[in-house]
């Protein structure tokens, strides 16, 4: 017994033994996948990280001296934050390690209040002096291009602030604009700057212009340096996914005016004054309960062929995905004033909704997704009959109409080639919603027996 024993007491601690050495194994490979090389601590990577904090720290010294009106908009800095709240209380209490600042990239990103931003061009030798190079890029001021006005002034979109030749940081400016949110310009090259100046196509701002809410900032200490950033950074990353902004085409639409003279009669101006506010009116229900839509029919053609509401349309258009349809849509609509005029299909297929405004009609129509098109439906009440209105898939960008910030398909042109045909440039006052669409297509009838739930009319 005593023997047998021993054996399997030996046997028992080698089995203990490898495992522990084994979780060892699997804990240092954990540490280390996570950790990187920060863990390793090569003395290159480091010095290149001091490098970034001290560019850092420089940069918001002249931004102190300058009054530049700055916020962390750096989307990896941003997301770090998320990720590692707790991080964060580790870095404000203990001695400052370049956690946040310093990443694997080699430029850092800030945003400007371009509004509250007094330009000093004392800003450039200010730069040089302490060893940092400046460029500023120009483009034209939107809020003043319009189409009585094709030619803007041009205001400073970015700057890029560079030191020891690659280390940089990057500046968005943010302009205001007039439907009460932050604008950014594209970052384009122009002749005669240097395309080796920074690492352009991998930065995180300016491939397209774009537009977010105004954020919230707070103070706070990172890595030892005072930053403001947005309050809900995980909002404003959420905005930057989804931030691209199309200006409208006020040159295409002024010689569409040429063309074709707008109505300048008084019942014209009417209706266009109801359109936009009950465009306002849609647009506040719908931010309130966090539903994107879009403009869509004569809307979205009205913006992409005119820059305004096509007065004769009768009606505001909109687009929403299935996927976002909320169940007290209806009820919300009704509180501020808008009741249901009709209610087609049903979720599952071809829902539609319509609201009466002031002598304007509001159609809501949702759109499913199937393979590579999305689709919309069409019910005729009187017959039962179904429509489908097909479209290439398409993603949704910001643009302004009215003095409000509002979506459109990013890819316009398809959109409104596929609703209504290559001749959209073309005003056309006879319509057929049945016939005219190039997309629509017959799509049986509704059952005798769903027909009370599926067409609504009040
Ligand atoms: C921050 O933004 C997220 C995402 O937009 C939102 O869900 C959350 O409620 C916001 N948090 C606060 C405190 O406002």
């Amino acid at each position: 017994m005593p023997r047998l024993n021993r054996t399997v007491v030996l046997a028992l601690l080698i089995a203990t033994s490898s495992i522990f050495l084994l979780f060892q194994l699997y804990y240092y490979r954990q540490y280390v996948s996570k950790h990187g090389p920060l863990a390793l601590s090569s003395k290159g990577y480091l010095a290149g990280k001091e490098a970034q904090w001290h560019l850092v720290k420089k940069f918001l010294g002249l931004a102190r001296k300058f009054s530049l009106p700055v916020f962390l908009v750096d989307t990896v800095t941003l997301s770090l934050l998320t990720q590692e709240a707790e991080l964060l209380k580790d870095s404000q209490l203990k001695e400052p390690h370049c956690t946040f600042l310093c990443t694997h990239r080699h430029f850092i990103t800030f945003g400007l209040l371009g509004n509250v931003w007094k330009y000093d061009a004392a800003l450039q030798d200010a730069a040089e002096e302490r060893g940092l190079e400046l460029l500023e890029l120009r483009g034209k001021d939107p809020r003043l291009v319009g189409m009585d006005d094709l030619t803007g002034s041009e205001i400073p979109l970015h700057l890029l602030i560079r030191s020891d030749g690659h280390l940089l940081v990057h500046v968005v400016v943010l302009y205001e604009r007039s439907g009460n949110y932050l604008w950014h310009g594209p970052l384009r090259l122009t002749p005669g700057i240097d395309h080796n100046f920074a690492p352009f196509r991998k930065l995180d701002f300016g491939r397209y212009a774009g537009a977010y809410d105004r954020p919230e900032l707070i103070l706070t200490t990172l890595d030892g340096l005072d930053v403001r950033l947005p309050k809900n950074f995980s909002h404003f990353l959420t905005e930057h996914s989804s931030s691209r902004f199309l200006e409208c085409r006020y040159r295409e639409a002024a010689a569409f005016y040429q063309l074709y003279p707008d109505d300048p009669s008084p019942e014209a101006m009417d209706f266009r004054m109801k359109a936009k506010s009950l465009l306002h009116l849609a647009a506040r229900v719908l931010t309130e309960l966090q539903v994107p839509f879009w403009l869509s029919s004569g809307t979205c053609l009205g913006w992409f062929r005119q820059c305004n509401i096509i007065p004769y349309s009768k009606d505001v258009d909109l687009g929403i995905w299935i996927k976002d349809y909320r169940h007290d849509l209806t009820q919300a609509f009704q509180r501020a004033g808008l009741p249901l005029k009709h209610k087609f299909g049903k979720i599952e297929d071809s829902l539609e909704l319509s609201f009466q405004g002031l002598d304007v009609k509001l159609d809501i129509f949702f759109f499913y997704e199937d393979g590579d098109i999305v689709w919309n439906g069409g019910t005729q009440a009187k017959s039962g009959k179904k429509f489908k209105y097909v479209f290439p898939r398409f993603s949704l960008c910001w643009t302004e109409l009215v003095d409000l910030r509002l979506r459109v398909p990013c890819e316009t042109l398809d959109y409104v080639v596929a609703n209504y045909g290559p001749e959209w440039n073309v005003p056309v006052k006879t319509w057929d919603w049945k016939s005219s669409p190039p997309n629509v297509q017959e799509n049986g009838v509704w059952p005798i027996r769903e027909r009370d739930d599926v067409i609504q009319v009040y």
